[in-house]
């Protein structure tokens, strides 16, 4: 699996080359499956994708995040729910933080057994396999241990009774633009959480960061801390909150005001 993803990761990173920037990357070229502008990045991150997995030869169900949900073969023998460029106003507009979301599993969202996540600027891979732990270009990750709410650092989408608690307070806020990457951040203990309840996001965003997230030892969950999941549908939206469990918990009730 893990060759597969490093193929199309590399791939979609060759092929966006040229695209990162408005002029060539920028227009609009039509409405995506998940209900959302395509930019012509966005077609031809999806395209190199797409050429990878109908190279592999192997029966595979694709759920990505502008052309939905097709099969390729007769009987897929997994799913992958692919991000093709997660970040893309970033992309386009010179802002260095974007990357490629692949999870693969079965039927939803609890069934995704492997997650791999490249960020297209630096070229760092983060991947986890369920129960086997959580890497960073081969490193073990942990998500951080602090438990003092001066100390934390987290990502906030949406306007909450947390964020307005931050502000007023003066605690650190970082919302970066690419969901993905965001949750690889509180993989490796550069955010302590990462929250996003703007009913925005969809499971492209976040299908491989949750593992990764899980697998370093985090606790995901929905803004009312009950357990994410979510049919492979690009049309589905979801809320998020990520962190190690101390944090989660302090978030989640903050959250609710
Ligand atoms: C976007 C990123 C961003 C989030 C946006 C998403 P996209 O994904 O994940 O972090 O705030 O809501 O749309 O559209 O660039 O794949
Ligand atoms: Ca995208």
């Amino acid at each position: 699996m893990k060759r597969l993803c490093r193929d199309i990761a590399d791939a979609v990173g060759d092929a966006i080359k040229d695209y990162t920037n408005i002029a060539e990357g920028g227009a609009i070229l039509y409405k995506g499956a998940d209900g959302t502008p395509t930019a012509r990045l966005d077609d031809v991150a999806e395209g190199a994708a797409l050429r990878i997995l109908k190279e592999d030869g192997r029966s595979i169900r694709l759920v990505s995040e502008e052309i939905g949900t097709i099969v390729l073969g007769e009987r897929p023998e997994f799913t992958i729910v692919l991000d093709p460029v997660d970040g893309t106003y970033n992309a386009i507009h010179g802002i260095p933080f974007y990357s490629i979301s692949i999870a693969v599993g079965g039927s939803d969202l609890s069934q995704i057994y492997y997650g791999y996540i490249k960020d297209l600027v630096t070229g760092d891979v983060y991947s986890a396999e369920r129960a086997k732990g959580a890497f960073m270009n081969g490193k073990e990750l942990r998500v951080a241990c602090k438990t003092n709410l001066d100390e934390y650092c987290v990502s906030v989408n949406g306007c909450t009774p947390l964020m307005n608690f931050m502000n007023k307070n003066n605690k650190r806020i970082r919302v970066i633009g690419s969901a993905s990457l965001e949750l690889c951040y509180v993989a490796s203990n550069r955010l302590d959480g990462f929250v996003d309840i703007r009913s925005h996001l969809r499971i492209t965003d976040v299908a491989a960061g949750k593992l990764i997230v899980e697998e370093a030892g985090g606790i995901v969950t929905d803004d009312n801390g009950a357990i994410l999941n979510s049919p492979l549908d690009v049309r589905r939206r979801v809320n998020i909150v990520a962190a190690n469990e101390e944090i989660h918990k302090e978030l989640v009730t903050r959250l609710q005001g």
